[in-house]
């Protein structure tokens, strides 16, 4: 029997005889006989909620303006009930506004950033993202960026709070969120620049210690991408209306109209053409929310995904959550570690190889979809447990990740040359 290198990008997974011994038993993990009933565990687009077909979609304002009456109050709609859904207080102002989650966030960046200190808070990918931002495009003088390794939250409580901050509420790339919002002080004098999109309607967010919040339409909610969602506290509001900064903004970004809010924005008069399809369709994935209860019970529902996934890694030996401080462990974005020491002694492309593997294994049954972790993040896996998600489904994927971790560890680690 031959081996071949592991870090061969043409050769099998195969490690060599010598190095490694046999990580998991086939025979005692046979295939499942039961499959999720939906399979889809992207964490965007997420899966549609429950019960969700195309028929949700037939009153869509298809054809018709979507400044014209009956268009324009489907899209106000969007704004009224979600801001009850996510209780976001009275007095803030809720926008729908184009390029998804990155537009409101670049929008909320780029028209208020720069008029003091900011620190950015890094600890995965969009929030490396959003540091990028500030100090390679943007170029802010006075920019601190307070960094975590993946699986670990930046020191909060270094922050100084004259500075504005920018920070993800949930890192989905990394699994990790913020436990709280404890750490902003009460008598801040900077804005906090808030991105929500993998927190809103899946974990309580105390808005008194935010002053923008940022989400898309296809996390928690599964309703199709399209656009953003911009939420702006008072003193957002003064920020921009106070505020002007010295760089171009492109008509996509712009708040204000002679230094004043554009409210129209926030009352459904977008920048630009929205898509009617798509606002038919989270308009439905509200209405299943309310069939439900509300945002309790999407937030219920994201703790019940995290809870069947977690007696899962609590009893299985080779598999730990990557967040390492339970507190900061996310319902959405459920990002997991292989711990298996024959899987710990892989180069890093090959322990990547080992888990596209293994989520491949599963895809090809119709067992699972797309949870293989972020391309930037440490080898692992990532299961949504957003709120369109079934906590059954969860339930059911666990022994079909237990099948194929053995036959992956298999074909992966043979056994020594001198067994034969
Ligand atoms: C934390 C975070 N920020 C930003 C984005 C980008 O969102 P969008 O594709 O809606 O722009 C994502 C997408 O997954 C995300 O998880």
């Amino acid at each position: 029997m031959t081996t071949r290198d592991v870090r061969s990008p043409c050769a099998p997974l195969r490690a060599p005889a010598d190095t490694v011994s046999g990580a998991a038993d086939t025979a005692a993990t046979p295939q499942p006989a039961l499959k999720p009933v939906d399979p889809n565990f992207s964490s965007g687009p997420c899966t549609k909620f429950p019960g969700w077909s195309v028929d949700r979609l037939v009153d869509a304002a298809l054809g018709r303006s979507h400044r014209a009456k009956e268009p324009k109050a489907k899209l106000k709609a969007v704004i009224d009930r979600s801001k009850a859904m996510l209780g976001l207080p009275e007095d803030w102002l809720l926008g729908i506004v184009p390029g998804s989650d990155t537009g409101a966030v670049e929008m909320a960046m780029w028209s208020m950033l720069g008029a003091r200190p900011v620190t950015i808070l890094e600890w995965e990918s969009f929030s490396k993202d959003w540091a990028t931002d500030a100090i390679k495009q943007l170029k802010l003088n006075d920019a601190q960026v307070v960094k975590a390794p993946y699986g670990a939250l930046p020191d909060l409580s270094a922050i100084d709070r004259s500075h504005d901050i920018v920070f993800p509420f949930n890192g989905t790339t990394s699994g990790v969120r913020v436990p709280n919002m404890d750490w902003v002080s009460d008598a801040r004098e900077g804005i906090v620049i808030c991105d929500a999109t993998s927190a809103a309607f899946a974990m309580d967010m105390d808005f008194s210690k935010l002053d923008v919040v940022t989400w898309s339409w296809q996390k928690v909610l599964g309703s199709e991408a399209a656009h953003g969602m911009l939420a702006l506290s008072p003193r957002a509001v003064a920020r921009l209306e106070s505020f002007e900064p010295d760089r171009p903004l492109p008509k996509l970004f712009r708040m204000t109209k002679a230094g004043k809010i554009n409210s129209g924005i926030f009352e459904g008069a977008t920048i630009n053409t929205p898509s009617m399809l798509a606002v038919e369709d989270v308009l439905a994935a509200l209405d299943w929310a309310d069939s439900l209860g509300g945002g309790r019970a999407l937030i219920a529902r994201a703790e019940a995904n995290f809870a069947a996934l977690d007696r899962w890694v609590q009893k299985t030996d080779w598999i730990d959550w990557l967040a390492t401080d339970p507190a900061t462990r996310s319902s959405t974005s459920m990002c997991l570690k292989i711990v298996d020491p024959a899987f710990q002694q892989l180069p890093a492309d090959a322990q990547a190889a080992f888990c596209k593997a293994l989520v491949k294994l599963v895809e090809n049954e119709g067992a699972g979809f797309d949870f293989n972790g972020y391309r930037d993040a440490p080898a692992g896996l990532r299961i949504w447990g957003g709120a369109t998600v079934e906590a059954s489904n969860i339930e059911a994927l666990t022994p079909w990740l237990e099948w194929a971790f053995a036959t992956q560890s298999s074909l992966t680690f043979s056994p020594k040359e001198t067994a034969a």
